[in-house]
C-alpha cells in the first residue's frame, strides 16, 4: 500500500488483511512499538518519528526483515509504509519482490482534514476518525475496548513536514515501480468514502493480477 500520510494505507490494509488472511505490516506501527517499549532502537528513532522525518534506512530495513522472517509471513503479506526510499525498495527486492503497488492518490486538503481528526487505539492500533469513521462510544475502541488517542505526529506542523518529506523522498519511488509496470492507481478525491468500497476496488485490482489470487 503506497501513498502519502493519511491516504488510508492502514485503514484499508487492516481490512484487506482480514479478507486475504495474510498479515498487515505497517512499518509506522513497528516504529511506534519500539518507541512504546523504549527499546534501544526505540530510543534511537523516537525523534525522527515525532518530528515526521524518515527513520534511517538501515534501522527500518532491520525492523522489516525481522518481521518478515516470522512464520506468519510465509504465504505473503501486505506492506503499509514500506518502502519509502529507493534504497529501501532495493532492500525489498532482495528479500521479497512486491507483486503490486497500490497507489492511493489523495489530495493534500483531504489528508489534512482526515489526519487532524484521526483517533487510534493505543492497545490494538485500530484506526478511527472523529468525523468520518467514528467509534461506537467516544474514545473507546470498538474492537478491544482500548482507549483511543491522537497520534503524536498528527499535529499540524508535523503533518506538513510529513507531507513535504513524502513529496521529496517517497513520491519519486513511484517512477521506480512504474518502470517495473506494477503500479495500480486508486484515485480518491472525496473526504469521506466507505472504506469497504475502496477495499472492494483493491480486491478487484488484485484479482486482475493472475499471479496473486
Ligand atoms: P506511518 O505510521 O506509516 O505514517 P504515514 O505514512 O504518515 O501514514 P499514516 O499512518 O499517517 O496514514 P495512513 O495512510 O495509514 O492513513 P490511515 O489509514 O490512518 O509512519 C509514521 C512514521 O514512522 C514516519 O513519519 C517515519 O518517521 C516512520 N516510518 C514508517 N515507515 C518508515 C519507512 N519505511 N522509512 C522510514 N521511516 C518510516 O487514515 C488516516 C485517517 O483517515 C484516519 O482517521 C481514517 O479513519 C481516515 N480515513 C481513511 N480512509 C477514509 C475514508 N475512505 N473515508 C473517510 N476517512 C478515512
Ligand atoms: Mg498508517
Amino acid at each position: 500500500m503506497f501513498g502519502p500520510p493519511g491516504s488510508g494505507k492502514g485503514t484499508y490494509a487492516s481490512r484487506l488483511s482480514e479478507e486475504l488472511t495474510i498479515p498487515h505490516i505497517s512499518t509506522g506501527e513497528l516504529v511506534r512499538e519500539e518507541i512504546k517499549n523504549q527499546t534501544e532502537t526505540g530510543r534511537e528513532i523516537e525523534s525522527y518519528s515525532k518530528s515526521g522525518k524518515l527513520v534511517p534506512d538501515e534501522v527500518i530495513g532491520k525492523l522489516l526483515e525481522s518481521r518478515i522472517s516470522q512464520t506468519d509471513c510465509a504465504r505473503g503479506f501486505i506492506l503499509d509504509g514500506f518502502p519509502r526510499t529507493v534504497a529501501q525498495a532495493e532492500v525489498l527486492e532482495r528479500i521479497s519482490k512486491p507483486d503490486v503497488v497500490v497507489n492511493l492518490d489523495v489530495p493534500d486538503d483531504v489528508i489534512i482534514e482526515r489526519l487532524s481528526t484521526r483517533q487510534t487505539c493505543g492497545t490494538c492500533g485500530a484506526i478511527y476518525n472523529e468525523r468520518f469513521l467514528k467509534p461506537k462510544a467516544a474514545w473507546i475502541c470498538d474492537r478491544c475496548c482500548g482507549q483511543l488517542r491522537k497520534r503524536d505526529d498528527d499535529q499540524p506542523s508535523v503533518i506538513n513536514e510529513r507531507l513535504k518529506i513524502y513529496g521529496i523522498q517517497t513520491r519519486p519511488l513511484l517512477d521506480y515501480y512504474h518502470k517495473k509496470g506494477i503500479v495500480r492507481n486508486l484515485v480518491n478525491k472525496e473526504t469521506s468514502v466507505p472504506p469497504e468500497k475502496i477495499v472492494k476496488e483493491i480486491l478487484r485490482i488484485l484479482k486482475a493480477e493472475q499471479s496473486i489470487m
